[in-house]
């Protein structure tokens, strides 16, 4: 082999496990690029599914693929022709590693559903590796006072921000059926909470003991195990025994749909954000009697990036609650095995850089 290398952690076939730690190609700012020094990588639920070979087959990878797209770290290096950073800013960066820049999505804003997006850890090499390669359409300044740590969290906060705020928009005195509580379901829950919701109630099932705890300590008024108590019964109490203004699906679970359904109100809104690549089998009528909304909510952009990171900043989302542990790109199976048996509902990857620096914050 020619060249540096590097540490990566690297999904290489389409088989359950197969993922490990390699040595890689030391990667280059090309123009228009800058190559970003990892700090701090987020695992995200779809790592888990990358691993164990379960993602949705509508996200369809090029292997060999680092993975990772959660990441916070500093410009190492500034290829030609990239204006307006230097060396040691501290950015994160978004998921959209590439995009056709041109088609009608991309030119109204909406680039997360451009047909030609490519994401970090998908389709693109993504951060849980020394080093990745980003364009500035991507970076984000970290804010004064905001931890790498902290910073990494930007991405899964996004996804519930757009969710529960760009799609759906949930009023201030709304019932907020939150069904899942990994960290997805966990941030729909902060902002909820945020956005001046009147009651919120989170789901889960009999793995998610701990997580349900946690949904209570950060707000949840009612936190439910559905494997042992009916929702419904709960949700037929509450304001005007309607049923919920907003249900977020945050499970990755396709059956959760039919819960979705019965939950909500006539005329309410449901935010589907967890994938579920089981077929349905069962009846959308309910949806149609209830005349009720169904949103797919996918990613986010530019705004929502900067939204996050301003509530960061100003201490209104807490990032740090959510982090269960951290540890180094070699422990990556303890890591990522933490938040598979619901005892994190989000575990970190220190790179090297993560590791050596004293700059956490
Ligand atoms: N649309 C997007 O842009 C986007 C972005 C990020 C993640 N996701 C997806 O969102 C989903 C959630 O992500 P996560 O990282 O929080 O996942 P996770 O696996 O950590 O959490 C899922 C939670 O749902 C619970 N659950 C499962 N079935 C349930 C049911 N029937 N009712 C209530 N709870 C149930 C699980 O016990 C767990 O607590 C995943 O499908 C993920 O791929 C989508
Ligand atoms: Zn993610
Ligand atoms: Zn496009």
């Amino acid at each position: 082999m020619e060249g540096p290398q590097v540490r990566a952690l690297v999904k290489y076939a389409n088989e359950d496990g197969a993922l490990e730690v390699r040595d890689v190609a030391a990667p280059e700012a090309g123009p228009g690029e800058v190559l970003v020094r990892v700090h701090t990588v987020g695992v995200c639920g779809s790592d888990i599914h990358m691993w164990h070979d379960s993602q949705s087959k509508s996200s369809v990878g090029i292997l060999p693929v680092t993975l990772g797209h959660e990441s916070a770290g500093v410009i190492a290096a500034v290829g030609p022709d990239v204006e307006g950073w230097v060396v040691g800013d501290r950015v994160v960066c978004e998921t959209a590693a590439s995009i056709c820049g041109v088609c009608a999505l991309c030119r109204a804003g909406r680039y997360n559903l451009c047909p030609f997006r490519e994401g970090y850890g998908l389709k693109r090499d993504g951060a849980m590796a020394e080093y990745v390669v980003a364009e500035p359409r991507v970076l984000h300044r970290i804010p004064d006072g905001v931890s790498f740590a902290a910073a990494a969290m930007t991405e899964p906060y996004a996804v519930a921000y757009n969710a529960l705020i760009e799609r759906v928009g949930v009023k201030p005195g709304a019932l907020v059926v939150i069904q899942g509580a990994g960290a997805i379901g966990i941030n729909a829950l902060q902002l909820a909470v945020l956005a001046g919701a009147g009651t919120t109630v989170v789901l889960g099932t009999s793995v998610d003991a701990h997580r349900l705890a946690r949904a209570s300590e950060l707000g949840a008024d009612h936190v439910v195990d559905i494997t042992s108590e009916d929702p419904a019964e709960l949700i037929g109490r509450l304001h005007d025994g309607l049923g919920a203004d907003v249900v977020v699906d945050a499970t990755g679970v396709s059956a959760a749909l039919q819960q979705s359904m019965q939950l909500v109100r006539p005329g309410g809104e449901i935010a589907k954000v967890g994938w579920g690549p089981q077929p349905l089998g069962f009846t959308l009528d309910p949806l149609v009697k209830k005349a009720a909304t169904l949103y797919g909510c996918y990613s986010h952009t530019w705004s929502t990036w900067e939204a996050v990171l301003r509530l960061f900043a100003a201490g209104r989302l807490h990032p740090e609650s959510i982090i269960g542990g951290a540890y180094p790109v070699e422990e990556w199976e303890t890591a990522f095995g933490a938040m598979q048996r619901g005892e994190h509902i989000k575990s970190v990857l220190r790179m090297p850089f993560g590791l050596e620096s004293e700059a956490d914050r």
